[in-house]
């Protein structure tokens, strides 16, 4: 007999971008220029890594300077900001329920100090988040998708100075008066956990001159999360009702075998990647920290005050991003894997996507028993979804079943961890009409329902069109995942 649960009434559907990958228009009506603005395309063939995303100082000094050349993908993205009355008019036909997107700061505060919004881009958020209302779509909004207005980097080192949380608190104030009456959720730092990985997406913090980068990091983490609950204290002043999550890079990591050295790395990693939505959660630092910060010679310098914050602002829900599951070895000749910016050993049971990620729709099962069992709060899967080379046929159309096959088998599992008792309340898919890639700023790594007519080198004519995987999203929404 089968028992498995239907979705809830109400469950949350939809799809996620950031401004940094879709809007464009990055110097447009008073935006200041943002971290993002400086990532540069790097053609696979030239990349030294999975991802290019770090910059340096000296490389912004030069590109500011008009010394370096090259695209930079992310000023334009699929401009979203001239075309976001037809792109949310696609979503509303597949039956949107809710819209992830982020607020671009520097295109609020264009230097991230400053004394005042600008109010033409205040009015932006005002008109995309009106034309998501009309069609009954719930905008969710992230407050930091991987940009921080470059001033704030060049002036301050980004996250790394605590002053950073004054000037965030600025913007947080005033987009949660400002859309008080139109956005009820909200996210606070996408993938926190990033700082520690590629400080200058998830921080806007330099790192190559620090003597110990990591101290730099978490020092930045340090900021965020006390900005993060400080943000969420705000919000719940400011917006009776509003719902607030963290969001984190989620990458549950498997032991490659049974040697108890395996195990316990594996447990270390686990340990490492949910410190941050420990401290979410549960409001304090987890006691595992202790000894990683003392191994690293890691000084967290907090101020009287924040523990108290940190405990007294936890999250409404946890959400995260869920593409792969990673796994670990002891042994030195395990062979490695790829991912977003972590990867691991290879799991012989696992197919890997085009970009080499290893493909786990179970581990989402896992993942998301793993979370209710450690914080029992509302889970939002707020992406997940294939990055693909798609082909566009001679009529136009575009077959893409293997997005489809994984999107379904993910959802099954969703469905198998409501019925073992998980409270689920959304699911926003990655990319649901194609966007800049954030590792690699390329276009041909796509994950829409929607394809969008532009190459690697920023040619085409920017047309959306519906993929296969359109029609079928939209019947999974209209029967509430039901047909799969
Ligand atoms: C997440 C990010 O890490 O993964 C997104 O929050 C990103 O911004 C997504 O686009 C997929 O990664 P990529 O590199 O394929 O774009």
């Amino acid at each position: 007999m089968s028992v498995v649960k239907k979705f809830p009434e109400g469950f949350l559907w939809g799809g996620a971008t950031a401004a940094n990958q879709v809007e464009g228009a990055y110097d447009l009506d008073g935006k200041g220029l943002s971290t993002a603005d400086m990532v540069r395309y790097i053609p696979k063939a030239e990349r030294t890594k999975d991802h290019a995303l770090d910059v340096t100082r000296e490389e912004i000094e030069a590109i500011l300077s008009g010394k370096e050349e090259g695209r930079f993908p992310k000023r334009d993205g699929i401009d979203f900001y001239h075309h976001y009355k037809e792109d949310i008019a696609l979503f509303a036909e597949m039956g949107f329920k809710v819209f992830r997107l982020s607020i671009n700061w520097a295109r609020i505060f264009p230097n991230g100090d400053d004394a005042e919004p600008n109010e033409a881009g205040l009015r932006f958020y005002d008109d995309v988040f009106d034309e998501c209302l009309k069609y009954g779509i719930e905008p969710l909004v992230t407050l930091s998708h991987y940009e921080t207005p470059l001033q704030l980097t060049l002036k301050y080192n980004g996250w790394a100075d605590r002053r950073v949380i004054g000037f965030f608190m600025n913007y947080a104030e005033t987009v949660f008066k400002r859309y008080r009456s139109k956005v009820k959720y909200w996210l606070t730092f996408n993938e926190i956990n990033v700082i520690t990985l590629s400080p200058y997406t998830g921080g806007g913090v330099l790192v190559e001159s620090a003597e110990n980068k990591l101290q730099l990091c978490y020092q930045a983490a340090h900021h965020q999360l006390v900005a993060s609950s400080l943000a969420t204290k705000l919000a719940h002043e400011i917006i009776p009702g509003s719902q607030v999550g963290c969001m984190l890079a989620r990458m549950a990591t498997y032991p490659a075998t049974n040697n108890p050295d395996d195990i316990l790395k594996a447990q270390k990693l686990n340990q490492m990647n949910l410190f941050f939505t420990d401290v979410h959660a549960k409001g304090e630092y987890p006691f595992f920290m202790k000894r990683y910060f003392e191994e690293k010679d890691i000084h967290i310098q907090k101020e009287v005050g924040d523990d108290e914050i940190l405990k007294a602002h936890t999250v409404d829900f946890i959400s995260f991003s869920y593409y792969m599951s990673l796994s670990t070895s002891s042994s030195p000749e395990a062979q490695t894997s790829s991912g977003n910016l972590m990867g691991g050993v290879k799991n012989p049971y696992l197919e890997t996507s085009d970009w080499g990620w290893q493909i786990d729709p179970k581990g989402l099962r896992y993942t998301l028993n793993d979370f209710y069992t450690r914080y029992e709060l509302p889970l939002f899967i707020v992406e997940n979804g294939l990055g693909a080379y798609d082909e566009v046929e001679a009529d136009g159309s575009i077959h893409d079943e293997y997005r489809i096959d994984y999107l379904r088998k993910h959802i099954e599992q969703m469905q198998e961890a409501i019925t073992d008792g998980v409270e689920l309340i959304g699911y926003t898919s990655w990319g649901p009409i194609d966007l800049v890639s954030a590792s690699t700023s390329e276009m041909s790594k796509r994950y829409g329902f929607i394809y969008v007519d532009q190459d690697d080198d920023g040619n085409g004519t920017l047309a959306r069109s519906r993929k296969d995987s359109f029609f079928w999203y939209k019947q999974v929404i209209e029967s509430n995942g039901e047909t799969l």
